[in-house]
């Protein structure tokens, strides 16, 4: 399968160096210099290419779904920041008959990780005796508190367990309510990214950890979601790969 990398910095160098490993060629290589403004992403440049995969920059991303989309390739993207016009590209991909997988974390073990904790919280929710948090650690240079896929946690989390329907991301100063379920973030040297979901009861406790060691989760899904998306139409994120393997 012959695939075009939209964006070559850290994310993109990592899926090109593990292509071979999927039986994958990298045919096409787009940067912020050769495809400014999605000049790059023509018919003719795409001609031999089966599946696109973005891992660009924010402001670039919709255009480069526009021009990918307008030459009738599927496409999968890891470019965050443009879900906000998510109802647009939904119309563009019915309307050019292509496939579209996208993902804030295409780490495949967050995403087998994602299915466990909702598996987990749906049989802890039939017994009440369970109640739940969610512990995340990372490197002192992150931005963003808590992270996006901690976030993303608690949502899978929620949607199983009824009885926990809003996030609690401070520290409580006094008893927390219990509908409310705690996100404690902690920023510790250069740890990569580690999430730890905790099912406690009088009887036991119940914990599922995810540790990243580096970015190479992140290559592997993109690539898998590559193989997965080949001819298909439709819209689709992680979670498709992964139920679909059950
Ligand atoms: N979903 C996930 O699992 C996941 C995982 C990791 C990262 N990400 C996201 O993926 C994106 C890339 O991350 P990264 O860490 O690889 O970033 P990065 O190292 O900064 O690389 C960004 C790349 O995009 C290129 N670029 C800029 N404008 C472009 C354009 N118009 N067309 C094509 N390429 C263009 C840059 O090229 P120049 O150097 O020439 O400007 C550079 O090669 C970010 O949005 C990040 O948040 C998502």
């Amino acid at each position: 399968m012959n695939i075009a990398l939209i964006g070559h910095g850290k994310t993109g160098k990592e899926i090109e160096r593990l292509a071979p490993e999927h039986n994958i060629k990298v045919v096409q290589i787009f940067d912020g210099e050769n495809n400014d403004g999605a000049s790059g992403l023509t018919k003719q440049s795409l001609k031999n290419v089966d599946v696109c995969i973005d891992f660009s920059v924010p402001h670039a991303a919709m255009e480069n779904i526009e021009a990918v989309a307008r030459c009738g390739k599927s496409l999968v993207v890891g470019t965050t920041g443009w879900y906000d016009k998510l109802p647009e590209v939904k119309k563009m991909v019915e309307k050019s008959k292509i496939g579209f997988l996208y993902a804030a974390n295409f780490s495949l073990g967050v995403n087998i990780f994602y299915h466990g904790v909702s598996i987990i919280s749906e049989l802890c929710d039939k017994f009440h005796f369970y109640d739940v948090a969610i512990a995340e650690t990372h490197h002192t240079q992150k931005l963003d508190a808590p992270s996006a896929t901690a976030l993303a946690l608690a949502q899978t989390v929620m949607q199983k367990f009824k009885s926990k329907k809003t996030i609690l991301q401070e520290t409580p100063r006094t008893k927390i309510k219990p509908e409310q379920m705690q996100i404690t973030s902690t920023r510790l040297g250069s740890v990569v990214g580690n999430h730890r979901v905790v099912f406690d009861s009088e009887a036991d406790c119940i914990e599922l950890v995810h540790s990243a060691k580096n970015r190479t989760g992140f290559a592997h899904g993109a690539l898998i979601a590559a193989q997965w998306l080949k001819g298909k139409k439709g819209v689709y994120t992680m979670k498709d790969v992964i139920t679909s393997m059950l």
